[in-house]
């Protein structure tokens, strides 16, 4: 086991056991021995790859979105552009590059990422060099400077902490991490207490017995952060992640480690961690804060609208004969619905009176 196990099973040994919300927590951003706070894991060497990483066409189109929807707000000067949860930077470095085209766009653009990892952030600093756009880094959202936004993330909800309850014969209970028999490894424990049922959303309550209901607490913090900046000063939003439109019942949390799924509670630090998002709880948190939301879309049809197949067949035109198919099956991959392009999902919010954003409805 790794160093992190040593110190949950302390923390576990002191408290009892753990929601799986502060075991994700630690197993990815333990300050020290975090999954994501240690290590770069993008890309064919490490463990999963992301849509930015697939193709360079990916970050255009966002870069692209955000051009219209700054013209839709008025051309505010200054803008400021937000990333959450940028990875390695290679979705701001293509979009900023794509932002390039609207010269006063590039002006009035202050740049702005949202990331917890020194590691990741190192590379963001490399990826957005040639830009000549100079970032500034936040742990959180809420510290962003004043203003105005245009705010995307890919792949960020699904990285946060949930926590799991399980419908039990008399009501709902949290699903705990605690210790196995031998004390040598973890386990899941359904703990003793009955949770508040008003916790679990009308449309689910008649779950099966078994049933696991997943809470995204943190995002709908973090979402009603963004939503309330949106409305107070204006902008727009727009996440991409994989996940479901309506609240729904059943276990998604997974781990994944060299491109393969791994046990979650196996080797806390040293493996991805993940859980499905639920719009639905994404939505309900953004109107909360008086924002309106649209979609999700599926991603296919998003990235279509936008004009991806003709940004691929220019690529295409102007490549070497080897990068012709690469540039396809990316475009494939991205977009195809047995791919990536129906199970990730597209949802965008903005200030009422906004009218619906560009090509997310
Ligand atoms: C699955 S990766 C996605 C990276 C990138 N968006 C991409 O598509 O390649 C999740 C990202 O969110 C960051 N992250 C995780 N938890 C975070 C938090 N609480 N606040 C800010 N960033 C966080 C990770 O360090 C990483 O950059």
């Amino acid at each position: 086991m790794t160093v992190l196990f040593d110190l949950l099973k302390t923390e576990i040994e002191a408290q009892g056991p753990i929601s799986v919300a502060r075991y994700m927590e630690l197993a990815l951003g333990h300050g020290e021995h975090g999954y994501y706070m240690k290590q770069d894991p993008f890309g064919k060497a490490g463990d999963f790859i992301t849509a930015p990483e697939i193709s360079q066409m990916f970050g255009e189109m966002v870069g692209l979105w955000a051009c219209v929807v700054w013209q839709a707000m008025g051309s505010p000067d200054p803008i400021n552009v937000v990333e959450v949860g940028p990875g390695r930077g290679t979705l701001m470095a293509d979009a900023l590059r794509a932002t390039q085209m609207v010269e006063a766009f590039e002006d009035a653009a202050r740049v702005w990422l949202v990331e917890i990892s020194p590691v990741l952030r190192e590379a963001q600093k490399k990826a957005l060099a040639p830009t000549f756009m100079m970032p500034a880094w936040r742990d959180r959202f809420a510290d962003i400077g004043p203003g105005p936004v245009i705010v995307w993330g890919n792949e960020f909800f699904d990285a946060l902490p949930i926590r799991q309850y399980v419908r039990a014969d008399d009501g709902w209970r949290e699903r705990r991490v605690g210790l196995n028999d031998e004390r040598d490894g973890l386990a899941f424990i359904l703990s003793m207490d009955k949770i508040d049922a008003n916790l679990i959303p009308e449309e689910v309550q008649g779950a099966p017995i078994g049933g696991i209901y997943e809470d995204q607490a943190l995002s709908r913090v973090i979402m009603g952060e963004i939503a309330k900046r949106v409305v107070e000063h204006g902008g727009a939003a727009l996440f991409f992640d994989y996940g479901h439109g309506e609240h729904a019942i059943g276990e998604t949390l997974q781990a994944v480690k060299s491109h393969d799924y791994a046990d979650v509670l196996k080797n806390p630090g040293d493996q991805d961690i993940t859980a499905h998002v639920d719009f639905a709880q994404l939505a309900e948190a953004a109107r909360a804060a008086g924002a309106q939301v649209f979609g999700p879309v599926p991603q296919g049809a998003f990235l279509e609208r936008l004009g991806m197949r003709q940004r691929a067949d220019t690529l295409m035109m102007n490549a070497n004969p080897e990068q012709v198919p690469e540039i396809d099956a990316a475009y494939q991959r991205l977009t195809a619905a047995e791919q990536m392009g129906s199970l990730f999902k597209v949802m965008a919010v903005v200030p009422p009176g906004f009218g619906v954003p560009p090509w997310v409805e």
